[in-house]
């Protein structure tokens, strides 16, 4: 599976979507791309707020442009982030963007860290998810 996802091209969306981010606080822009089951592309940018806490990661931006764009399963993803002026690099998804991923894309979703492609397992081990509500 991992040998069939062009990681470059979802990079190069990512690193498209990082320049749209709106970061004037932390000025470290995020960008995500996700290759989904059905061959799209989605994308979306760190959202930053004066109120620093409501701030919104690029994986929220790109989970929202799935279910905007037809829904579906996310397979890999790429988040590339730096700070600003800086060319971007795989990042690493916070906590909270984890638990996003898994919900659209499972354990089996591939993601690019900095260490190398990891599986959703990998990065949220005993994940809670949707298997545990009745
Ligand atoms: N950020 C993301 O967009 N995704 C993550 O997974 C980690 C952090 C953003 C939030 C904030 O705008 C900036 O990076 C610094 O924390």
């Amino acid at each position: 599976m991992t040998e069939e996802i062009d990681w470059a091209a979802l990079r190069a969306v990512a690193v498209d979507a990082a320049a749209g981010a709106y970061a004037p606080y932390s000025r470290y822009r995020v960008g995500a791309a996700g290759l989904v089951d059905d061959g799209r592309v989605v994308s979306g940018c760190n959202v930053e707020n004066a109120s620093y806490g409501l701030t919104l990661c690029a994986e929220c931006g790109m989970v929202s442009d799935l279910h905007r764009t037809g829904g579906g399963r996310l397979v890999a993803v790429t988040c590339m982030a730096g700070p600003e002026g800086a060319q971007p690099a795989p990042g690493s998804p916070c906590g909270r963007c984890r638990q996003l991923l898994f919900e659209a894309g499972g354990g089996a979703l591939l993601v690019d860290t900095a260490e190398g492609v990891r599986s959703m397992d990998e990065l949220l081990p005993g994940a809670f998810g949707p298997s545990w509500l009745p």
